[in-house]
């Protein structure tokens, strides 16, 4: 019989939920708490949370006896062997290296990951040093839309990728956009990105207990030469719509993954390609996410969001902020991790030091 996995989950997410409303409160909790629920390799054992309300409606929701105001404590008394981190980008880092020191032999920890140059070299050092496994909920690398898609690029369907680019209205470049970000270095066979500039329209909005942009732009240059767009505020075309453009080909998503997509190619011309049907329940990525860390775990091979993809995707978002705070292009790799903040918070009191910022 396959090993079971005792899980358990810090952050377990707002008792009512905020929908699709930008700040917090989409209650990514309750999908972890959804996929483990339906996963028989995996046992949902107890969950985490500072905000009693939120505990006591989680805990009726899925009806877990073991809930934990102290985070600590649970790990100490719950011993879990692979825990979810639902909480907002600003606490991963210390929750990843609490969860590690602890014992905890797999982290599934939310996006964005994390949330400075000094997060991503303490988290790799830790990684390193307990061998605990990371992965991050990069979870569109399971989406089977996603996955052709790559597929067909790597197959040459529309030539060499030359670049990929995308608006999300209304969003940014980290809370939505870290997702699409990584879909850029998924669909470009995750060559690593050399450089990246960014540039951020930042006044006093905050969300998810940290600095938002208003609207953010970032540049990417990947070494196989494709390059990456996204507009983190504002549509290029219609909504939500990605394009792959090749140089014998493009491959357009409509509406995100919810489709329909289109591939073309000198050969074939447009051609439509419906959504499988029926469609993957977006639980199922979670459910995928959550077995692939248990693979690894196990000894198998790291897995497409593990922590090397995960610490990359992170990297290139935080270099596009940091672009934006310095006026200068980011080279890829960072080498520089001595800043220790989310970059937007400096962008933020830049902006309010400078004076006049509501003039548009
Ligand atoms: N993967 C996805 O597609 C996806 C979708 C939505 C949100 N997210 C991400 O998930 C994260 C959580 O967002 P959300 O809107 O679901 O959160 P939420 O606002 O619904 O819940 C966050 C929870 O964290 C708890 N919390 C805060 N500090 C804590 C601490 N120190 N210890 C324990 N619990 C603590 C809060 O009390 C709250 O219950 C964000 O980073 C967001 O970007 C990812």
């Amino acid at each position: 019989m396959a090993q079971s996995y005792r899980c358990a989950l810090i952050g377990v997410g707002k008792a009512e939920s905020m929908g699709n409303v930008k700040g917090g409160g989409h209650q990514i909790a309750y999908t972890h708490s959804n996929a483990l629920l339906a996963d028989d390799r995996m046992e949902l054992c107890a969950g985490a949370d500072i905000n009693p309300e939120n505990l006591a409606a989680w805990r009726t929701r899925f009806d877990v006896a073991a809930g934990y105001a102290d985070y600590h404590e649970m790990l100490r008394v719950e011993k879990p062997d692979i825990v979810s981190i639902c909480t907002y980008v600003g606490l991963h880092r210390v929750m990843i290296e609490d969860c590690a020191r602890a014992g905890v032999k797999g982290v599934f920890c939310e996006k964005p990951f994390l949330a400075s140059p000094a997060d991503v070299r303490a988290v790799r050092e830790v990684a390193a040093k307990t061998r605990v496994k990371i992965t991050a909920a990069h979870v569109r690398r399971y989406s089977v839309v996603f996955e052709l898609a790559r597929q067909w690029i790597a197959q040459g369907e529309i030539g060499e990728p030359l670049l990929i680019s995308a608006g999300l209205p209304g969003w940014d470049l980290s809370e939505w956009g870290s997702h699409w970000l990584d879909m850029f270095c998924f669909l470009n066979g995750d060559v690593a990105a050399e450089w990246v500039f960014g540039q951020a329209r930042v006044r006093d909005f905050r969300g998810y207990g940290h600095a938002m942009e208003e609207h953010g732009v970032a540049y990417v240059g990947f070494k196989n030469g494709c390059r990456g767009v996204l507009d983190g505020g504002q549509a290029l075309g219609q909504p939500y719509t990605m394009l792959v453009t090749g140089t014998e080909g493009e491959i357009r998503f409509c509406n995100g993954e919810n489709g329909p997509y289109f591939i073309h190619t000198s050969r074939s011309g447009w051609e439509e390609v419906a959504p499988p049907a029926p469609q993957p329940l977006w639980v199922q990525n979670f459910q995928k996410s959550f077995n692939a860390l248990a693979d690894w775990i196990e000894g198998g091979s790291e897995p497409t969001i593990g922590l090397s993809t995960a610490l990359a995707t992170s990297e290139l978002n935080l270099g596009a902020y940091l672009s934006a705070l310095r006026g200068d292009r980011v080279d890829l790799p960072l080498t520089d991790f001595t800043v220790n903040e989310w970059p937007l918070e400096a962008l933020a009191r830049k902006a309010k030091t400078a004076g006049g910022v509501t003039k548009t």
